[in-house]
């Protein structure tokens, strides 16, 4: 049987898979913001991205292994084809974390290796072994992944696993790449493993899977009973295609209903210990952080973290409920952290019981972002009444976002209403803060503002989602809007919140333009579609 840690270890990829999903790449302000709270949030693997990519994935990884890789914090890793190339930029870039990873990974499976690779059974049998004892030249802590194993042939994947773990890996990592699997195979998949690798007791077994029939989190429960105790995971679920199994049903799941899985852990089925080391009250806050950096929309029925997944909160079933909540709920809501706001501070609090709320909230922010959120506060007690922890963290995500900018707003105005024709008046300056201006005529307010932007910033693109909800309730509460743009079938999105919807979506649609320009300049390689020449002899 495989090493067993006597728990399930969860290592996050939302900033490495996440980050692939269209439309979803993050500054490195918003990586490193995002990397604290996966720190709170007590995830065992920071998975942070893949260095080799850019310069700018390089400086994130660099960055997070810095500032959140502590001793006693998460493990940071970086993803690294199996080419030396990308291994010796993930070593470089991991290195100032204490506790660090390399994760090389090749595919194993022949429609991968005829099509993508072009490469042969016996050639990734020596590329393996070879490029794992590459990476452990640098690292003690290795992970090596069997891409598409899912639809790779077993007897290969388990001739490959035993060179790899041969060679020093001490993870072997089981990708079902293309969410195909379903659960028994899945499990049946795990099990072969452990029951054919001789050397399998060395090595701890992760699972990694996509959602693309929906099953990722049930492939990945049968996983676990069948050994696996590494989850690749991601907040919200995100990642390539329809997703990577989401972080927060799995650690639910294995919370929930623990005495059912206790005993795949050698437990009794009543032990209380949990099976996961995440704190899970910082649940709704890690999604609300990547849903609002990301820009992508957590839909409403989402389990855990959708706005209707809790009875109380949808206003469903109150009768049962108000009687006994087990009625129709078998979570309580601030297990996850979603506690009934009580509202904290308005106009007349000081800079200190804003700083005081935003450190409760996890935001430890430096004196020049402070002073900048306590701004926004004030702005925004200006125009309601009361603010909330929502709001608190819309302030701060809505700041993050602004470190790279081309385009900054300076000015929005509108005049619209039954008899006009809406027109947006719209200054932006640049980064050497030249200020211009634009008038357009549009279908509504908001179009009116797209137009007036487009005109002022030529950079040609289309808008393909735009969507609007409110951060609470009440009549003056602010409106989150989420904007994604595309262009040569790339998407970009942009995010902002304020009491105004129309100065919200003006600013989301500048955060999407910036997103544009900065992707574009970037050049950024893909992890697994661009093929790297990978050669056993290639560093001898
Ligand atoms: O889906 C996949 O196979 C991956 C690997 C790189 C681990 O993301
Ligand atoms: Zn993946």
């Amino acid at each position: 049987m495989a090493k067993d840690p006597g728990r399930v270890l969860i290592f996050d990829t939302t900033l490495r898979d996440g980050e692939q999903s269209p439309g979803a790449s993050l500054n490195l302000e918003e990586k490193l913001a995002i990397a604290h709270q996966l720190a709170r949030l007590g995830v065992d693997v920071i998975e942070a991205g893949f260095p080799y990519a850019s310069q700018g994935d390089f400086a994130a990884v660099q960055r997070i292994a810095e500032q959140v890789g502590g001793d006693e914090g998460p493990i940071i890793c970086g993803l690294a084809r199996a080419s030396t190339g990308d291994i010796k930029a993930c070593a470089e870039a991991v290195s100032l974390a204490p506790r660090r990873r390399i994760h090389t990974f090749i595919a194993t499976s022949d429609i991968h290796l005829e099509h993508k690779l072009k490469k042969t059974r016996k050639e990734i049998l020596a590329i393996v072994p070879d490029m794992v004892q590459y990476a452990r030249s640098f690292v003690e802590d290795v992970e090596f992944s069997c891409e598409d194993a899912g639809r790779s042939d077993p007897e290969f994947l388990y001739e490959v696993i035993q060179l790899a773990i041969s060679a020093g890996a001490g993870t072997i990592n089981i990708p079902d790449t293309v969410g195909y699997t379903t659960p028994s195979e899945f499990g049946g998949l795990i099990d072969g493993i452990n029951k054919n690798v001789s050397n399998i007791n060395d090595a701890v077994i992760s699972v990694h899977g996509h959602n693309d029939l929906g099953l990722a989190v049930a492939n990945f429960l049968e996983a676990v009973k069948h050994g696996a105790r590494q989850l690749e995971c991601t907040i919200n679920g995100i990642g390539e295609r329809a997703g990577n199994a989401s972080l927060e049903e799995l650690v639910m799941c294995l919370h929930v209903r623990r005495s059912y899985f206790n005993p795949y852990f050698g437990r009794e089925s009543d032990s209380p210990t949990p099976l996961t080391a995440v704190r899970t009250e910082e649940i709704t806050k890690a999604s609300r952080l990547v849903s609002n950096l990301t820009g992508m929309v957590v839909q409403p029925n989402k389990a855990i973290v959708g706005a209707n997944a809790f009875a109380h909160e949808s206003g469903i079933h109150q009768d049962g409920v108000l009687k006994n909540r087990m009625t129709y709920e078998i979570i309580d809501a601030r297990t996850v952290g979603l506690v009934d706001n009580k509202i904290t501070l308005g106009k007349l609090s000081g800079r200190s019981a804003v700083r005081a709320r935003l450190e409760e909230l996890g935001y430890d922010l430096n004196r020049e972002d402070l002073n900048e959120a306590f701004a926004r506060f004030k702005d925004l007690a200006d125009r309601k009444r009361d603010i909330t922890d929502r709001d608190l963290e819309a302030i701060v995500s809505e700041q993050v976002q602004q470190p790279e900018a081309r385009f900054y707003l300076k000015l929005v105005q509108v005049s619209c209403g039954s008899s006009l024709k809406p027109t947006a008046t719209i200054t932006l300056a640049d980064q050497d803060g030249i200020e211009q201006t634009a008038v357009a005529v549009g279908t509504g307010p908001v179009d009116a503002v797209c137009r007036a932007l487009d005109a002022l910033a030529s950079e040609p693109n289309e808008l393909v989602e735009f969507s609007v909800k409110s951060v609470t309730e009440g009549i003056d509460a602010m409106g989150e809007v989420t904007i994604r743009l595309r262009r040569d079938g790339k998407l970009f999105s942009g995010h902002s919140a304020d009491t105004d919807v129309v100065v919200a979506a003006a600013q989301a649609y500048v955060n999407a333009l910036n997103r544009l320009v900065f992707a574009e300049a970037a050049k950024t390689l893909h992890p697994q579609m661009d093929v790297v020449e990978t050669d056993s002899s290639s560093r001898l």
